[in-house]
């Protein structure tokens, strides 16, 4: 067979690993040939890609970012697009599609296999906010780095009497807060899926240094919003891919704060340290299965599918159910972190 292989979307801890198990199954096991495009879809509609073999994947394996390279551009954003991308993969003489990415990647995905493209999809996101998975490779390592951040701040935040408003990824979930703050035992955390009340939280905060707390760190998913009315609020806009451009929830939440509590405030943005350098053990476990079982589905013929975990086991789930609703974090999930903040 004749398999090709995309990385797209924001990259992610673990991408390498996917890949050089592909190439591994797919070459090795089966005999099979793997090419890899550059730069996510716009490889495909623009036919420019490399052959992989066992050389190209060797030492990859603990490496951050995609030796492919990734992209946000995608078929559909193009006229001619998914219609490009069928004579390229007919030209090439691919038997199967392999996209690594997030929301976006699975949407195109399921767009292309609708097509009558053989794709067989796995995900990918820091943020872990793919519904149909347990878990996706890239939110351990994300929160390993956030949690680690987090422990450094106190020391500094209790050296200055200060607040520190720490801002994590998380566009529409706060899967990166919610665990990173429980890890670092943050003093208040702040999701997309429960506006705040600045009041509250500010109240929250005060009562903290009462009791002769020298310090706070509250914890800020980049997509939490207040509770409409509550207070002024910049959301930002969108980039030239339609994606959430903030305004910076920690900067506004900082001054806020400060002017409430008269106490000093600083934002602290983690931004893409989150996503880059080496991944765990987990994230490489997980997604050398995720590159297994994608080549066992190509040979199963089982495409318009996508891998997931499910407990400890890798399943096979069709693409149209993994793009439907995004994972949230569920209220019960919020109140345990609630009880030890
Ligand atoms: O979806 C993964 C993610 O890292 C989000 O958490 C974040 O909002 C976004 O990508 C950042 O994207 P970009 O790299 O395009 O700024």
């Amino acid at each position: 067979m004749r398999i090709g292989v995309l990385t797209s979307g924001g990259d992610c801890p673990g991408l390498n690993a996917v890949i050089r198990s592909v190439v591994h199954r797919a070459v090795v096991d089966h005999g099979d040939e793997v090419i890899g495009f550059r730069d996510g879809w716009k490889g495909l509609l623009e036919c420019d890609y490399l052959k992989l073999d066992l050389d190209a994947v060797s030492g990859i394996l603990a490496r951050g970012g995609t030796i492919l390279g990734s992209s946000r551009v995608q078929p559909s954003h193009l006229r001619d697009g998914v219609e490009r991308a069928k004579g390229h993969v007919e030209e090439l003489g691919l038997d199967a599609i392999i996209p690594i990415g997030g929301e976006g990647t699975l949407k195109a995905a399921r767009l292309m296999s609708d097509s009558g493209l053989p794709v067989v999809g796995v995900p990918k996101t820091i943020d872990n906010d793919i519904a149909v998975t347990d878990v996706t490779f890239g939110f351990d390592t994300a929160v390993g780095v956030a949690t680690e951040a987090l422990d450094r701040l106190k020391t500094t935040a209790e050296s200055h009497q200060r607040v520190l408003v720490v801002e994590v990824m998380g566009r529409h979930t706060g899967w990166i807060a919610l665990h990173s703050g429980m890890a670092a035992g943050a003093h208040a955390i702040v999701v997309p899926e429960r506006p705040f009340d600045i009041e509250e939280l500010a109240q929250r905060v005060g009562e903290r240094f009462e009791a002769g707390k020298r310090f706070a760190i509250v914890v800020a998913a980049e997509g939490a919003k207040p509770r409409p009315g509550t207070m002024e609020f910049d959301e930002g806009g969108k980039d030239i891919y339609g994606h959430e451009r903030f305004a910076g929830i920690a900067r506004q939440l900082s001054i806020e704060l400060e002017e409430r509590l008269g106490k000093e405030a600083r934002p602290v943005i983690l931004g893409h340290v989150q996503r880059g350098g080496t991944p765990t053990a987990y994230d490489r476990v997980l997604a050398t299965r995720f590159g297994w079982h994608a080549v066992e589905a190509v040979h199963r013929g089982e495409f318009g599918h996508m891998t997931a975990l499910r407990g400890t086991d890798i399943v096979m789930v069709p693409l149209a159910e993994a793009v439907e609703t995004l994972k949230t974090v569920p209220e019960e999930r919020y109140e345990e972190a609630e009880c030890v903040l």
